[in-house]
């Protein structure tokens, strides 16, 4: 299929030097808004486009696929996690799905560190003090928190970003342990200093730190419910710059407000832009608006991820981050 004809959405405003090199290569139309398109308007996408590139904000579900038309061939989706898109059923309808993994993980990893320190040192309390002009001067004892060195790590998920995780928590010192699917290779788990744990309970009860890094799969909804939460420590937090839906934001905030479990750090939340305003208020939060992959460096790599993608599909190959469902 000649590359200059296809058809393509793009959803949502991408990185000025995205849009061009896109622009040049394909019939591309995009949302000059920058705001989600509605059901309505993504249905009409689905149906008229060769290609489709959505972000995690455009649900694609079984019934907008249905209305799909015969041209729409490839959801090249500007992200990694796939949770919006029923690849499934995209799939059975010879739709394929492509998704951006590897280029966010550092950035993915480097925020779930900040997370971690902002929470284990106080950072909301000390600048919230701070900042109503409530400061008198040092104290030796205010504001005093954990030190991450020796702390032990729990990692929900060994993929890119877990592996990044891991890095990152060796050169501050801390022991890293981890639950996977599957065990990663023995010269991996040697490479990253990693505890393998076969039981995730058993991995819960033992660590300081729970990261979460695994995507959004009906397996891992609410993974970290109730039940599991109450085998932590009190002192623990639970860090996740992945997807909201692996952890019950209801029983955590419960623990979090009895003393159950002693801060969070989240970056994704259960209902998107909802945020239970019992959460919201907490002192031993810390909350970002899903920004963990935020940077230039990152949104450029995942643009030229979607154009390589469209790309090879368009010269009759299979786009080399096709998603399998
Ligand atoms: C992704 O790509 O899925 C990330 O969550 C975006 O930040």
């Amino acid at each position: 299929m000649p590359s200059s004809k296809l058809s393509v959405v793009v959803t949502r405003r991408l990185p000025a030097t995205v849009e061009k090199r896109l622009s040049e290569l394909f019939d591309v139309k995009l949302n000059e808004t920058d705001t989600p398109l509605s059901r309505e308007q993504l249905t009409a996408a689905l149906r008229t486009a060769d290609v489709l590139v959505p972000t995690l904000s455009d649900t694609i579900d079984a019934g907008m696929l249905a209305q799909a038309g015969d041209n729409l061939r490839l959801i090249a989706n500007y992200g990694s996690g796939v949770d919006h898109i029923d690849v499934a059923t995209a799939r059975q309808r010879g739709i394929l799905v492509s998704n951006t993994p590897g280029v966010l993980a550092d950035d993915t990893a480097d925020m779930t560190m900040a997370l971690m320190l902002a929470v284990m040192r106080r950072f909301r309390e000390g600048s919230s003090h701070l900042q109503s002009g409530d400061w008198q001067g040092w104290s030796p004892s205010a504001f005093l928190g954990a030190r991450l060195g020796g702390k032990r790590l729990g990692i929900l998920g060994m993929g890119q970003v877990g592996s990044a995780v891991a890095r990152r928590a060796n050169a501050f010192g801390m022991q890293v342990f981890y639950h996977n699917r599957k065990r990663v290779h023995k010269d991996a788990e040697s490479a990253l200093n990693a505890t393998y744990c076969e039981s995730l309970d058993q991995m819960l009860a033992r660590v300081d730190v729970v990261s979460i890094n695994c995507p959004h799969t009906p397996s891992t909804f609410h993974l970290l419910n109730a039940r599991r939460m109450k085998l932590m420590k009190p002192s623990a937090i639970v860090i996740n710059t992945s997807r909201g839906e692996v952890v019950d934001e209801n029983a955590l905030t419960r623990m979090l407000r009895a003393g159950e479990l002693a801060g969070a750090g989240l970056d994704v939340f259960e209902h998107g832009n909802e945020i239970n305003p019992r959460l919201r208020d907490l002192n031993n939060v810390m909350l970002l608006p899903h920004m963990a992959s935020a940077t230039e460096e990152a949104r450029v790599e995942m643009g030229e991820k979607v154009i390589i993608n469209i790309k090879t599909f368009a010269d009759g190959h299979r786009p080399p981050d096709q998603v399998v469902p």
